[in-house]
């Protein structure tokens, strides 16, 4: 069961009545020089900047420095990096999570930094927001060692009273509030997340979204149903394992949608390789590999709590690819919903299997959809090739495309375009099956792109999101990102579905 309670998000001008205020400091020059960015909060900077530079701060993004405060017991300053006219939104979320990971065992702060529009009060709260979440639930004996996390947040703006405000704040709780259950999804361990508790976990969540009064519906098919339907490639991914498969369905459709999107992610809530057996070092992240179903369920319920014109229909192929008796084995052919045929070359390469079935699915709604967009941890190619903070998109029309950066830029998150090259394609033929599941090494974000199109009519607006890298954090923890699952891809899935709904 996801845990996370949800955070509280208030916007006040008043006399501030939490014990902390944070506060936004900036570096102006290269030899240690500092100015306090605290917005629309009145403070006496000199004597701060004297205690602060005694104590080293440089305003450096990431840095979080705690004083005795004047008039409330805590001063928290937080680095927003080089002095600016005018701070990105990222940058403003990033350091208002860094004070809101870095003040966790707190009840509640007040957010004191540059506000100069309603969009920066709303990047404010929704960094904060990111930034106030921690994952205990399977501590015991350790609990009480671990700090809750921050509850609930103030921003500190002279538009508190304005509607806008208000409603960016609202924004911001729900864009936190799912982005928590994402990432409690992506760290639940496997032997509590399984394609049927995955599912379970998204019933209660969709009721206590208001369910079908929100024009939320969830439907499950089980293994039974998968195999009657000829969901071939579920099946094969998921025939190995004691826990089986399922394909979750949540659609969302508001009283006049302007338009229709399809969404589809991966859900492996765990990869071993199957009998391509992964090594044992760094097998534990694989219970990340349901990152792109946790981004998707999780937006769609985001994007139906903020009432937005735009229907959406999610798709989550859910299956533990696991090593037994039962297991595919290599060369083995599955046939995909709707007909295709696929040589499994290598039972490690699961996460287009159930994909295909799911894209093939989503495409027989009887709606016309708009677009269609995939989100994967789907290639350790894509960590080779873009690292661990980018994310790749892939596509079939360009300016769906470019849409989609557009808003990942507006949400902070990162992604990068990537070919899909055409003289790869030919590598994924097979000499028994309509195509294989593997093809040329080289480029292999660029080949599983490939196979997926494959899926996909070349008509409707598509885009492969690759996540393999910035899903799971496996480092250290910065801005508003924690230690493990991030939730990526929900923010820009979010903006973009904002941005189709008044264009
Ligand atoms: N889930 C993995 C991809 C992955 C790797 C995600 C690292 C996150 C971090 C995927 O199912 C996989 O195993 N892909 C193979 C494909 C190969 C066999 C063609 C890979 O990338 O090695
Ligand atoms: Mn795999
Ligand atoms: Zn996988």
């Amino acid at each position: 069961m996801a845990t996370s309670e949800s955070i509280k998000i208030n916007l006040s001008n008043g006399i501030v009545k939490d014990e902390l205020l944070v506060i936004g400091l900036a570096s102006t020059n290269e030899k240690g020089g500092i100015a306090i960015e605290a917005g629309d909060f009145a403070l006496d900077s000199k004597t701060l900047i004297a205690t602060l530079s005694d104590m080293g701060a440089t305003g450096k993004a990431d840095e979080v420095i705690r004083i005795p405060g004047i008039a409330v017991r805590v001063m928290v300053f937080t680095g927003l990096g080089k002095k600016v006219p005018s701070y990105s939104h990222e940058t403003l979320r990033r350091a208002a999570g860094a004070a809101a990971r870095s003040i966790a065992g707190t009840s509640s702060a007040t957010f004191a930094l540059p506000v100069p529009n309603i969009a920066a009060v709303g990047a404010i709260a929704e960094g904060a927001g990111l930034g106030a979440y921690s994952f205990t639930q399977f501590r015991a004996s350790t609990k009480a060692d671990h700090k809750l996390p921050l509850g609930a947040i103030t921003v500190y703006t002279t538009l508190a009273e304005k509607s806008e405000a208000k409603a960016a704040a609202k924004r911001a709780m729900v864009i936190a509030k799912y982005t928590h259950l994402a990432r409690d999804l992506i760290n639940m361990p496997p032997s509590h997340l399984t394609p049927d508790s995955f599912t379970k976990i998204l019933k209660t969540a969709v009721k206590s979204a208001g369910g079908t009064k929100s024009g939320l519906r969830i439907s499950i098919l089980n293994e039974t149903q998968l195999k009657a339907q000829g969901f071939g490639g579920i099946i094969g991914v998921g025939q190995g394992s004691a826990n089986p498969p399922r394909l979750l369905h949540i659609s969302y459709t508001p009283p006049k949608p302007k338009k229709r999107f399809a969404f589809v992610g991966k859900g492996i809530t765990f990869d071993t390789g199957g009998l391509a057996l992964k090594p044992a070092l760094g097998m534990e992240a694989m219970k990340s590999d349901m990152s792109g179903a946790a981004a998707v369920c999780a937006a769609t319920i985001a994007i139906a709590a903020l009432k937005l014109p735009i229907a959406i229909e999610t798709w989550a192929p859910l299956a533990e690819n696991m090593v037994s008796d039962k297991a595919t084995r290599p060369s083995d052919v599955i046939t995909i919903f709707g007909g295709k045929t696929v040589e499994v070359l290598n039972p490690d390469a699961e996460g287009r299997l159930v994909l295909a079935d799911g894209l093939m699915k989503a495409q027989k709604s009887k709606n016309k959809l708009d677009g269609i967009i995939d989100v994967a941890t789907l290639t350790g190619a894509q960590v080779v090739a873009l690292g661990t903070r980018t994310s790749a998109v892939m596509t079939n029309n360009d300016e769906f495309q470019n849409q989609f950066l557009e808003a990942a830029a507006d949400s902070g998150e990162n992604f990068w375009p990537m070919p899909l090259p055409e003289e790869l394609r030919a590598s994924l033929d097979s000499p028994v099956a309509d195509l294989a599941n593997i093809g040329e090494r080289m480029g292999g974000m660029l080949v599983a792109g490939l196979f997926l199109r494959d899926f996909v009519n070349p008509e409707l607006p598509w885009l492969h999101l690759d996540i393999a890298g910035p899903a799971y954090n496996q480092t250290k923890a910065h801005g508003y990102t924690p230690v493990g699952g991030t939730g990526i891809a929900l923010r820009s899935l979010l903006v973009l579905v904002e941005n189709s709904s008044v264009r």
